[in-house]
């Protein structure tokens, strides 16, 4: 596997607390990753090292490497802001800004200068597009984005993340405050953009996991237990807190 993300020996506290023990797992340039595990085990802290979104809570420490593309994420030479186009997050609660669905979606370009009127929709259309959105807002762009239902929502955002081209993009339970339908639209929608992007899922349902990860990582108390293709790791699993927890056996 040629690796585009690769994070080493990660050890991550918030004040004493030990949250990740000592992490390594790579990922590859396209295709979708599962991270798996009980409540607590340490998966979004994870998946906020890889945008350094833990920087923003003052007790953590950490210690590890993490190389992306390479290059390591956490040189002082490193712009977080830059970082975060290039790694787009998606958060469990739909958290559309309180503009419109335009505004919504234009927002990093525009941050990053960009003016162009013809470029800025251009890129609405094709971001609202991947994320499987147009149709139902294409005649109102200019509505509130509040406005909207909880997966819409959840769709814009993602529409939002994708207008700014990022590399990778980071989801923390996506689909666990929606609705089956919205649900399923967007696992379809993150089939559809598979090849073009690094995609990290976190989930707790693991027929998510299973339906739509190439790869599959389980985490246990801030360890990694096991990590591999998802057949195998759900088929055949190395481990048997691995199975334990597939089967349904805790968590
Ligand atoms: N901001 C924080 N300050 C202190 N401790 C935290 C903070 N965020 C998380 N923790 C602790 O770190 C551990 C890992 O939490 P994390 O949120 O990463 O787990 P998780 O696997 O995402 O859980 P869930 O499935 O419930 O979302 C937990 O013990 C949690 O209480
Ligand atoms: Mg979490």
């Amino acid at each position: 596997m040629e690796e585009f993300i690769t994070t080493k020996d990660i050890h991550l506290y918030y004040g004493k607390k030990e949250a990740l023990k000592g992490i390594n797992l790579s990922f590859p340039a396209k295709g979708i990753n599962a991270l798996i595990g009980p409540s607590g085990c340490g998966k979004s802290t994870y998946l906020r090292t890889l945008n350094r979104m833990n920087d923003l809570i003052p007790s953590v420490t950490m210690t590890g490497s993490i190389m992306i593309n390479g290059q390591d994420i956490y040189s002082p030479k490193m712009d977080t802001v830059d970082l975060r186009k290039k790694v787009g997050m998606v958060f469990q609660q739909p958290n559309p800004f309180p503009f419109s669905i335009y505004e919504n979606v234009t927002y990093g370009l525009r941050i990053a200068g960009i003016k162009d009127k013809q470029l800025l929709d251009e890129r609405v259309e094709q971001s609202l597009k991947q994320a499987a959105v147009w149709d139902e807002v294409k005649d109102d762009l200019h509505k509130s984005a509040l406005s909207l239902s909880g997966g819409q929502q959840q769709r814009v955002c993602i529409a939002r993340v994708l207008a700014v081209q990022p590399d990778v993009i980071l989801l923390d339970e996506p689909t666990s405050a929606l609705d089956p339908v919205s649900s399923g639209l967007i696992e379809d929608m993150l089939l559809t953009i598979r090849d073009n992007y690094t995609i990290i899922i976190v989930t707790h349902n693991l027929q998510q996991a299973s339906r739509i990860s190439d790869r599959t990582a389980f985490f246990l108390n801030g360890e990694l237990i096991e990590e591999g293709k998802t057949k195998s790791v759900f088929l055949n699993p190395k481990r048997q807190e691995t199975d334990d927890y597939i089967s349904g056996r805790f968590g």
